[in-house]
């Protein structure tokens, strides 16, 4: 397919380019398990690029790739032993600036996982650093002559690590980690390591990455008497990197990956000075929680616990990635509660959480699947989707750590599920092969064709929400509603008018378009529409008042939702995906009919016109 070079889309406020990442769609990216482009049984760059036409087709604006750096592969990639290289195994530099270059020219973003915090025990660096006590690099790492300090600092990988302190017999030592032992934490307290750390973040940004996602942000510095997370210490050296690229490299973003409260991932906004994104790992958790009480107070105590975010920052939501689903921030309490309505087999829990991904996790029920997402794409904060779960994959908890949900995406009912053509032995990781997930019954190629398929659904999906850039930048204002199973809010705020920046260059979809089609991408279709809707006037600048009503049906059973509609009087919801204009809203609570697990987005037209 022929695409066509156009910019890379700004966002919806089109005086900020830079803030793109508010309206973006992020898609994760497991390089070795995506597609094998040379049939050596490990996915690739060349693979990946062969396959950027899909990710274009389905729409999502920038790809999270997970570590692709030289390793021993002993932490999928996050035990590496090369900040400045690409690993063999998936390809070279070069093969990597060709697909950012081709990437951009069709209006996709790319943001590299950056781990900071630790090394491979197998690094040059590390290997110097434990060969004596005083060679240059010996305080490049965190020694000390006993296992007893810090001991505030939580083990992260409970089941498998008993101290962050491993002894080293070169050096007679211990040296400190905050994941597995063979991952040793750098010192930053040492200026040649903050050094050596900006100057590969610099490395990266000129080989064109937009960005980075911030591995194991809290854990840079230690201090006595704390528990080692997020330090004044680390924001700072966070805010220097921050600030080198807003110098240097205006427009590329930083993303933290620090799973704690929100109150304190917060924090890794800064005055707007910090990280641009940060996951809401609080929030996920408790959106399996809400579906499975039926409830939508574990969603609505969390969302008034998350504070507001600075200027130009955003959460990043998901429901699933290539960990364990973690189970750090729920009391105790909730945990076993998680763990016995989702991880019935002790198989599937890893680490403190469950290995497993979203259809299974969710019974393979479809209609849980889509209201999750319509949470994940409504709710404030730039949702991330996982590679595979746009098919609704399936897992292997019998596969050990987290490669339980890290197989091959499944592409077609080929050999291997299309991923590669290697013998099966040969390949990284044997697909799933069951008959409810395997590839023979969930693939690409089956669900391209197949108008009514999940695929086809999610697309269509990301194609409303680039068409309300209110949803990323707009306020959340929740809607009262007597019953406790329904969820409803208000996304309401100024944005810019209808901007083909917005809507991107792959438009609307309608499901009966054709996608993959005998082996051949189908043309992209046509822009949808967008009608101006909302309570505002448009002003000079074509700014206007954009306002979109969620209503979520958290129950298994039918239910009737009457929502406190006041402010909005006189407006007509128009529903997005049908653009049926309901009754006005009048004084009167606003009364629907939900369909078990139903969801509805309406437009709230002042104009009464369906838009
Ligand atoms: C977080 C990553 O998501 C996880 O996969 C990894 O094991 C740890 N950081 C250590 O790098």
């Amino acid at each position: 397919m022929s695409t066509p070079r156009l910019p890379l889309p700004t966002g919806g406020d089109s005086a900020e380019p830079r803030r793109w990442f508010q309206h973006a769609v992020f898609y994760e990216v497991l390089l070795r398990g995506f597609y094998d482009s040379n049939n050596d049984g490990i996915g690739d760059i060349r693979g990946l690029h062969e396959k950027l036409d899909y990710l274009q087709w389905l729409g999502v604006d920038a790809i999270w790739l997970l570590p692709f750096y030289p390793s021993p592969m002993r932490d999928g990639g996050y035990d590496i032993s090369d900040f400045f290289n690409v690993a063999p195994d998936y390809g070279t530099l070069g093969d990597l600036t060709r697909l950012l270059d081709d990437a951009h020219h069709r209006g996709i973003r790319f943001v590299a996982d950056l781990v900071m915090n630790h090394t491979s025990d197998a690094h040059p660096w590390f290997v110097e650093s434990r060969s004596s006590r005083d060679n240059p690099k010996s305080d490049w790492y965190v020694w000390n002559d006993d296992d007893q300090r810090w001991p505030q600092a939580r083990i992260v990988f409970t089941d498998v690590e008993r101290s962050n302190w491993t002894w080293d017999d070169t050096r007679q030592q211990y040296f400190w980690h905050r994941f597995y032992s063979h991952q040793p934490d750098l010192n930053y307290e040492n200026p040649e390591v903050a050094d050596a750390m900006v100057e590969m973040v610099k490395f990266w940004l000129e080989i064109g990455f937009d960005g980075f996602r911030l591995d194991a942000a809290p854990y840079l510095f230690q201090r006595d008497g704390t528990a080692g997370e997020h330090l004044p210490e680390t924001h700072e050296f966070i805010k220097r990197i921050r600030k080198e690229m807003d110098s240097n490299y205006p427009g590329r973003v930083l993303l933290a990956e620090a799973n704690g409260w929100p109150a304190d991932v917060a924090d890794y906004f800064g005055d707007g000075d910090e990280c641009h994104l940060c996951f809401h790992f609080p929030l996920m958790p408790r959106l399996y929680m809400a579906v499975r009480k039926e409830q939508r107070y574990p969603i609505t105590e969390i969302l008034s616990q998350t504070p507001e975010t600075p200027d130009g920052c955003q959460w990043a939501i998901f429901l699933r990635n290539h960990d364990e689903l973690t189970l750090e921030q729920v009391s105790e309490e909730e945990r076993d509660y998680l763990f016995s309505e989702y991880a019935k087999d002790d198989r599937m829990k890893r680490h403190m959480g469950i290995g497993r991904r979203l259809a299974p996790l969710l019974d393979g029920d479809r209609r849980l699947a889509e209201l999750l997402y319509s949470l994940v794409l409504s709710l404030p904060g730039s949702p991330v989707i996982y590679y595979g779960d746009e098919l609704l994959m399936g897992d292997n908890i019998y596969l050990g750590d987290r490669d339980s949900v890290r197989t091959p995406m499944q592409w077609s009912p080929d050999r291997n599920g299309g991923f590669s053509k290697a013998d099966f032995a040969q390949l990284y990781l044997p697909p799933v092969m069951d008959a409810v997930y395997g590839a023979d019954a969930v693939n690409v190629e089956a669900q391209c064709r197949n108008p009514g398929s999940f695929l086809h659904w999610l697309r269509g999906m990301l194609v409303q929400r680039r068409a309300m850039p209110v949803l990323g930048v707009g306020t959340m204002e929740p809607v009262t509603c007597p019953n406790p199973s329904v969820l409803a809010y208000v996304r309401s705020g100024t944005v810019a008018d209808a901007d083909p920046t917005i809507v991107g260059p792959w438009g609307a979809t309608r499901a009966t378009e054709p996608g993959f089609a005998g082996g051949a991408w189908g043309p992209p279709p046509a822009a949808p529409t967008v009608v101006p809707v909302g309570r505002g006037e448009h002003d000079l600048a074509g700014q206007r008042t954009q306002a979109v009503l969620c209503v979520h049906n958290l129950s298994r059973f039918a239910q009737p939702a009457e929502l406190a509609l006041a402010r909005w009087v006189g407006c007509t919801p128009v529903e997005v995906l049908g653009r049926v204009p309901f009754p006005i809203v009048s004084d009167e609570p606003y009364a629907l009919s939900l369909a078990p697990y139903g969801y509805l987005w309406f437009e709230l037209s002042e104009s009464g016109e369906p838009a």
